[in-house]
């Protein structure tokens, strides 16, 4: 008997899932636990949980639930783009930023393009590019730092897209303004470059890449309010560019693919300036603590510019598994192929101190 696999497009029979963090409920009933026991330390969320100014607006939308919403987002496109002194024409949204990756994929590669990223990059870059058929070029790291100039000479006639995230999950690398600049400026203008920005708002002196967009150049800013805004759930992201290259990016998006709920949510997380603060405060507290901790633990660690710290703690799925059983759920990288390394996203200090006194038990 023939399988379906044979009439399915052939990239997508090695194509991998994408290993989303371990979920608390499905922890909770594997180890017996209740829920509220497990401290879920692995998708970089928002420990201080949602925007409240944005619940409340959001509870109030519920009652709408029956419209459809605004089919392109008009409203927080405007309020999006009035902060960044842009035109909603240079905003598009997506059901997180995720979904801007593949409109990118739809609107740019075919089968046999070249698409390159710096080794460890985000992962959902590859999975798109694979899911299109287009080969993934990885180029070299050193102590996991993108070698620009290696990206730069690793461009064909076939590269269509460059992906840099700026800072880089899970490493938290974070390449600054002089760099990436010169890099983006020699960019050749066939080459779109995507630089993802869904830490920005946890930065101290974030690079300035919206002059880029600007100046007319082939760039996408990936922005989400899944992570400092806390909305994960809803599924909320845009990307930032010219106008005629969000105007190809618009027709490869069907209609209504954000949800209402979630835009009203993101217009008032917008304007929660002091959730914003107050969450980065968190986040600078909380990995200060856990990088002194790694160092006083000699475990070595990249300093990172987002939510999340990644760690060599030797054996990562097992040290993983046992951080498991004592109900702190933290990121091993096995997709990445980083068997060594673990990422922890910043939680709350008691979070933090205990995810430390678990670690050092389990690594003792
Ligand atoms: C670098 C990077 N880009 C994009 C995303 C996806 O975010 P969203 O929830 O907006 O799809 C993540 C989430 O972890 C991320 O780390």
């Amino acid at each position: 008997m023939t399988s379906i696999w044979d009439r399915a497009n052939r990239q997508l029979r090695d194509l991998a899932v994408y290993e989303p963090g371990k979920p608390i409920e499905e922890t909770a009933h594997e180890i017996g636990a209740h829920p509220g026991e497990i401290i879920k330390l692995a998708s970089n969320e928002n420990v201080l949980g949602a925007s409240p100014k944005a619940v409340a607006a959001m509870r109030a939308a519920i009652e709408s639930a029956q419209l459809y919403p605004e089919s392109s987002g008009v409203y927080l496109r405007e309020a999006i783009a009035r902060r960044l002194g842009l035109g909603s024409e240079n905003i598009i949204l997506g059901n997180g930023s995720n979904e801007i990756i593949e409109f990118i994929g739809h609107a740019f590669l075919d089968r046999g393009d070249e698409v390159i990223v710096p080794e460890y990059a985000f992962i959902a870059y590859k999975l798109i590019a694979q899911l299109f058929d287009a080969r993934t070029i990885e180029t070299p790291t050193a102590n996991f730092q993108p070698d620009l100039q290696a990206m730069l000479s690793a461009i064909t006639p076939k590269t269509k897209i460059i992906f840099i995230a700026n800072p880089n999950n899970p490493t938290g690398f974070l390449i600054e303004q002089e760099k990436i600049d010169n890099f983006l400026t020699r960019v050749p203008d066939e080459v779109i470059t995507v630089v993802d920005e869904a830490y920005f708002e946890f930065l101290d002196d974030p690079p300035n890449t919206l002059r880029h967009v600007s100046n007319g150049q082939n760039v996408v800013i990936l922005r989400t309010f899944s992570k400092i805004h806390g909305l994960a759930s809803l599924r909320v992201g845009y990307g930032i560019a010219s106008r005629s290259l969000i105007e190809v990016l618009q027709k490869t998006r069907q209609p209504f693919n954000v949800n209402g709920i979630g835009q009203i949510g993101a217009i008032a997380a917008l304007e929660d300036s002091e959730h914003v603060l107050q969450s980065k405060r968190i986040v600078d507290a909380g990995r200060a603590f856990l990088e002194e901790q790694f160092s006083a633990m000699k475990l070595k660690y990249i300093p990172s510019a987002g939510n999340f710290v990644f760690v060599n703690v030797g054996d990562g799925p097992t040290v993983f598994k046992k951080m498991l059983a004592r109900k702190i759920i933290v990121r091993p990288l096995r997709g990445y192929n980083l068997p060594e390394w673990i990422r922890i996203t910043v939680g709350t200090m008691e979070q933090n101190e205990k995810c430390i006194a678990v670690l050092k038990d389990v690594l003792s």
